[in-house]
């Protein structure tokens, strides 16, 4: 049965697209069956894995309505042994659809139980909210990671969510895990940056991955283009910190990893292209 990790933050612009996207295809390349749901009306994950909005037929929001079944919105093989639930704008309804919905905060995990057992890992990304889509994200998952970027106003956002995922806990999710916090667009020429890592590391309670993003122009390219960081530039600092954070994320988890040389991963993204 696959391990439902949602990426929420509701700061906005802090990485958790960036983050699902990459760390999924990541998963994926080192031969995980992996299935990430785009949550957000934004759009962001399903046009930075190639699907933008006019050639999107069906998405989330027709199976939350109950009007499409999974087998007809799911993309297969947005990227090597990646599938991808997609949304577009079309999501805003499902906040007013949700509310009125008998079990509200169960729809998606009502929706995931049937697919789980055909990925070893499904991401959630979530948009920067906390309001019904995130705690129907959080009710589902086994566990949260939460992006957050290296700059202080990130420590303020943080214990808003945290007091959320502790609700969601005693609530909805008793199960749910903090699986880590991701550090984002590092930038090691600011001493901003630094200072924060090291604070966020002496206040939270919570695992932080080792395993720090750097801020990498690859990284803000590759969404334009429709694919991952690792088959945009698999030389980049970025597909570095991302294939790192898949080793890390699958060690944290007790999996098998199969550690795949560049050389290997290069063949793979050639034949994807
Ligand atoms: N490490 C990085 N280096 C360079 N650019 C980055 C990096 N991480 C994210 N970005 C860029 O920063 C912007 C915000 O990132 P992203 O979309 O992942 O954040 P988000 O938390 O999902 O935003 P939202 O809250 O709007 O959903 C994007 O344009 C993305 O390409
Ligand atoms: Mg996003």
């Amino acid at each position: 049965m696959g391990k439902v990790v949602a990426i929420a933050n509701q700061k906005g612009g802090v990485g958790k697209t960036t983050t699902a996207v990459n760390l999924a295809a990541a998963l994926g390349l080192l031969n995980k069956q992996v299935l990430i749901i785009d949550a957000d009306p934004q759009g962001n994950a399903s046009s930075g894995l190639g699907h933008k909005e006019g050639d999107i037929d069906g998405e989330l929001y027709d199976l939350i309505t109950g009007d499409r079944s999974i087998a007809d919105v799911l993309i297969k093989e947005v990227s090597t042994n990646l599938d991808l639930i997609p949304s577009t704008v079309e999501l805003v309804g499902a906040e007013i659809e949700l509310v009125q919905k008998e079990d509200r905060e169960f729809v998606l995990s009502k929706i995931i139980n049937q697919i789980r057992d055909n990925y070893d890992y499904i991401f959630i990304d979530c948009l920067p909210s906390l309001g019904i889509l995130t705690l129907n994200a959080l009710t589902s998952a086994d566990s949260v990671i939460v992006p957050a970027q290296c700059e202080i106003y990130s420590l303020e956002g943080l214990g808003k969510l945290k007091n959320t995922i502790s609700l969601v806990q005693s609530e909805l999710n008793a199960n749910l895990k903090v699986e880590g916090i991701v550090l984002s667009m590092y930038d090691k020429r600011l001493r901003m940056a630094n200072m924060v890592v090291e604070t966020i590391k002496e206040i939270l309670t919570d695992p932080i991955f080792e395993t720090i993003i750097h801020r990498n122009s690859k990284i803000g390219e590759a969404p334009s283009t429709g694919k991952p960081i690792l088959l945009y530039d698999i030389s980049s600092k970025g597909a570095t910190n991302f294939l790192n954070l898949a080793y890390e994320f699958l060690q944290n988890n007790d999996d098998e990893i199969e550690h795949l040389n560049v050389k290997t991963i290069k063949s793979k993204t050639a034949a994807n292209k």
